[in-house]
């Protein structure tokens, strides 16, 4: 990690308490994004180019327990994993940040997760999130959830988000130092919504976000207009959350995830997650809606669809989808943020 990043982690632990316990833990829940992300404006500080919003996927997500040990070793759903993988590379480097505030020379990481892991089911946002709270607890930094959402955002972008249960927005910033980028919960619950989970596939996506993204923004004509018009929906979903509109919200989050599909195949090389099964599940989406069912959906970086509903329409969406699990993301079972 750069001595940018360095020097970002020591100013946002210059609040922090100091308690080094033996333990930490940390949990974390997905998200998925009604506004995605794509792009951004600062590659070092992971800084984006536009706000995003997203919503929790209840008791979906990560486990995480930590402790101090000579040399890095990290379990992942029970099997230890090979540190010359790219997957403990990438979290190794991201502990560097931390060896030091957290007096440790290396770190054993057990992280249990109820979703597969890089299948665009933001497995990357619920395991950082889960990571950098587990570090707050065995540091006793005892930090505010904001400004851990920047210390997650280093990890990877959507797991500032990760960080809230419900509704959260990562608000872009403008500093070049990163310090306004964060993100934070929208306080308010909508008992009724529902997400439907169609898994395509759990295999691992070709091209991981972070070169999905830059790839885009450099080569593709259409990137232009994405920043501007995230920022349009960013505001439309707000408002649509405040005012219960679930039609709103739901062709916002689909138009959203379409337009960011379609900026990402006008790249060079053409950039696309979707299966053959996606697009039939995109048709069968909207040809249910046109016949009347409200119905919407939703993809990230990956081929599987999510679908938002409404309660009352579970039986008709369950019939349609047979192998779709469905989250209640409100539901009484999923603690709220503290
Ligand atoms: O956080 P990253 O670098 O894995 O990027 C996430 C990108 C999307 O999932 C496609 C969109 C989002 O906002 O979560």
């Amino acid at each position: 990690m750069s001595e940018i990043q360095h020097q970002f982690v020591k100013k946002i632990l210059t609040s922090a308490s100091h308690g080094a316990y033996e333990k930490g833990r940390g949990l974390a829940p997905s998200n998925i994004a009604l506004c995605k992300y794509w792009g951004k404006r600062d590659t070092t500080l992971n800084l984006p180019l536009n706000s995003s919003l997203s919503i929790s996927l209840g008791e979906k997500g990560t486990c995480t327990q930590i402790r101090r040990v000579p040399n890095d070793q990290f379990i992942l759903n029970g099997e230890p994993i090979d540190p010359a993988t790219p997957f403990a590379q990438r979290l190794s480097t991201f502990l560097e940040l931390f060896r030091e505030p957290c007096r440790a020379p290396g770190f054993e990481v057990i992280t249990d997760n109820t979703i597969p892991t890089a299948a665009g089911l933001a497995s990357s946002a619920s395991g950082y999130a889960a990571l950098v709270l587990a570090l707050n607890d065995l540091a006793g930094w005892d930090l505010p959830r904001q400004l851990l959402s920047m210390l997650a955002r280093l990890g990877s972008g959507s797991a500032s988000r990760s960080l809230f249960t419900g509704f959260a927005c990562w608000h872009r910033g403008e500093r070049a130092d990163g310090t306004d980028s964060f993100a934070e919960a929208i306080e308010t619950t909508w008992s009724d919504l529902r997400i439907g989970i169609l898994t395509l596939t759990e295999a691992e996506k070709p091209v991981g976000s972070r070169a999905g993204m830059q790839r885009t923004l450099e080569t593709s004509p259409r990137y232009a207009g994405w920043p501007a018009r995230a920022e349009v929906d960013f505001e439309l979903l707000q408002r649509a959350i405040v005012q219960r509109d679930f039609e709103t919200l739901g062709a916002t989050a689909e138009a959203n995830a379409l337009e960011m599909h379609a900026t990402m195949r006008a790249a060079a090389p053409p950039l696309d997650y979707f299966l053959p099964e996606t697009r039939t599940h995109i048709d069968r989406v909207q040809h249910l809606r046109a016949a009347g069912l409200p119905i919407y959906l939703t993809i990230d970086a990956g081929p599987n669809v999510k679908l938002l509903f409404q309660a009352a329409h579970t039986t008709e969406v369950a019939a349609a989808f047979p192998a779709l699990e469905i989250i209640d993301p409100f539901g009484a079972s999923h603690a709220r943020t503290p």
